[in-house]
């Protein structure tokens, strides 16, 4: 999670330099989906199931005793089931889940997935989150994704023996909010400079950066084709009456 949101973030230097770190992920080729399900998915999967039975059993106790300790002990656990419930529609919203064809026609096109195109990344995922209900449920997704990394660390260290006297659980907690802190800062970059892309600016960039990789023939056609964003429909007709597709305007 530090390492997509610091990526994410890559977008306020510019669309060219996310554009850039996407390209290496999409690298990988045919093994990103199995990378995909055996390092990401499935532990979420695995991690949010057993959140589930955790918070099932929860026993919550702040009205009779308000410490702080017993807050956040709610708190991960509200910042749980909002984080389990934006991942899953998160992944919905920018991948689509499932990458096969008949998915993408019945599913996750028609109900407004599958938004992110990976050779046009910034301008892909800035369209998907410019709606202002798009903007506030990843401000509060990402933000209780964060909490419940920083607090679960704290807790995580209790549960392994890191720190063990109170003195040295104090220090944790200090640490882990400035932890928490700074990644809150970095993922609000992320998202506010996702919302704030140049679209045009970003579009031609990202072209730019694909004619490159097709010319040096790192990326073929179809692949390209594939994972760029569609034309949009007024351009689309334009487009198949001009002769030279890099003269494409998107
Ligand atoms: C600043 C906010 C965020 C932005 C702009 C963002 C952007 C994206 C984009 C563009 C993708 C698609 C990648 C692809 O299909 O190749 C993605 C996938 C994903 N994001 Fe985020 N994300 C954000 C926050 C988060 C947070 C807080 C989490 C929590 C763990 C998260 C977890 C994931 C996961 C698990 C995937 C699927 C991984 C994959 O497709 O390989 N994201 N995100």
């Amino acid at each position: 999670m530090v390492v997509h949101l610091i990526t994410n973030a890559s977008v306020l230097d510019s669309p060219g330099k996310f554009q850039a770190s996407v390209y290496i992920i999409h690298s990988l080729g045919a093994a990103l989906p199995l990378i995909e399900w055996v390092f990401i998915f499935i532990p979420i999967i695995f991690h949010g199931v057993v959140g589930l039975f955790l918070i099932a059993e929860m026993a919550p106790n702040n009205a009779a005793y308000n410490y702080n300790g017993n807050f956040r002990y709610t708190m991960q656990r509200i910042t749980g089931l909002i984080a389990f419930a934006f991942i899953a529609w998160h992944i919905f919203h920018m991948h689509g889940w499932f990458h096969a064809e008949w998915w993408a026609a019945t599913v996750s096109g028609p109900l407004g997935g599958a938004n992110f195109h990976p050779y046009n990344a910034a301008s892909s995922a800035s369209e998907a989150m410019r709606h202002p209900l798009a903007i506030v449920i990843y401000v509060i997704g990402v933000l209780a994704c964060v909490y419940h990394l920083a607090n679960g660390i704290w807790s995580m260290g209790v549960t392994w023996g890191w720190w063990t006297t109170p003195r040295s659980m104090r220090r944790a907690v200090v640490g882990c909010a400035v932890f928490g802190v700074l990644l809150a800062v970095v993922s609000m970059g992320a998202v506010w400079g996702m919302v704030t892309v140049d679209l045009d600016d970003a579009r031609a960039v990202e072209n730019r950066m694909l004619e490159a990789r097709i010319e040096d023939g790192m990326i073929t056609e179809h692949e390209a084709e594939e994972k760029r964003a569609p034309l949009a429909p007024q351009n689309r007709d334009r487009a198949a009456t001009e002769a030279e597709p890099a003269a494409q305007e998107f």
